[in-house]
């Protein structure tokens, strides 16, 4: 389904009721909720919004972790765990132990083996309640980025790659974990992604340059709250 905001603030609103609907009906139904967090900037004005409006959640039943990291420090400004840490973890009564970081600052090989094996401790045969992506003006997805191998692993959950267009390390989830989510939402602002939308959810479009066509969930729902600007024409 795609949901239209009429602006930021409105997207941001719609995003944090969605996260917080999604975790109170996982915790009603399975006693706790596993949500996937995307970096970047778009999603801060909905973790903060949630920071606020998210009291009537159980707190204690969530776990959150990282659809990618930036292979940098956990204080670096580029972290994404700092940006959720600073937007959200810093306002809501969530145990640490329940925060499934991905290490930025260890060897990058490293830091996806050790975040695949945690995760698998997370989930054993569950899937994950909600991932929440971004869209990147190249229509990337994650750090799944056009022309990478990790569009087309088959089988792990993590990897770690070197993108070459940023050259920059990053770790990431992949489609074989992504796709066994219950729900995932895309959540995409402003018209300097109007046409990598238009793209990705044109039937045509292939997933080797447009690597959110590989979300393709096994029996889960793709949602996308997009605002008027990314909307375009
Ligand atoms: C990251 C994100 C990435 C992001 C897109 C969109 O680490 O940057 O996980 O996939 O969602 O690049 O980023 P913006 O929201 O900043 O445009």
């Amino acid at each position: 389904m795609i949901e239209v905001a009429a602006d930021a603030d409105a997207l941001a609103i719609r995003a944090a009721a969605r996260l917080a609907d999604a975790m109170g009906r996982a915790i009603e139904a399975r006693g706790r909720a596993v949500v996937f967090l995307s970096g970047g900037g778009t999603p801060r004005a909905t973790y903060a919004r949630l920071a606020r409006d998210g009291g009537g959640l159980d707190w204690s039943r969530v776990h959150l972790a990282f659809g990618d990291e930036r292979c940098v420090p956990p204080d670096d400004p580029r972290s994404n765990f700092r940006m959720v840490r600073d937007t959200l973890l810093a306002h809501v009564p969530i145990p640490a132990t329940q925060v499934h970081r991905i290490a930025g600052e260890d060897p990058p090989a490293y830091a996806a083996a050790d975040y695949e094996r945690r995760l698998r401790a997370l989930l054993r045969d569950d899937r994950p309640d909600l991932v929440l992506l971004g869209l990147g003006e190249d229509g990337h997805t994650a750090s799944l980025f056009p022309g990478q191998r990790a569009i087309h692993e088959p089988e792990h959950w993590a990897v770690a790659e070197e993108i070459a267009e940023l050259a920059a390390w990053r770790v990431t989830i992949t489609p074989p974990l992504i796709n066994r989510a219950r729900e995932i939402v895309f959540l995409v602002s402003g018209a300097a992604k109007a046409d990598a939308l238009r793209a990705t959810l044109d039937p045509a479009g292939s997933a080797a340059q447009l690597p959110a066509r590989a979300i393709r969930p096994d029996s889960g729902r793709v949602d996308w709250l997009v605002d008027e600007a990314a909307r375009g024409e």
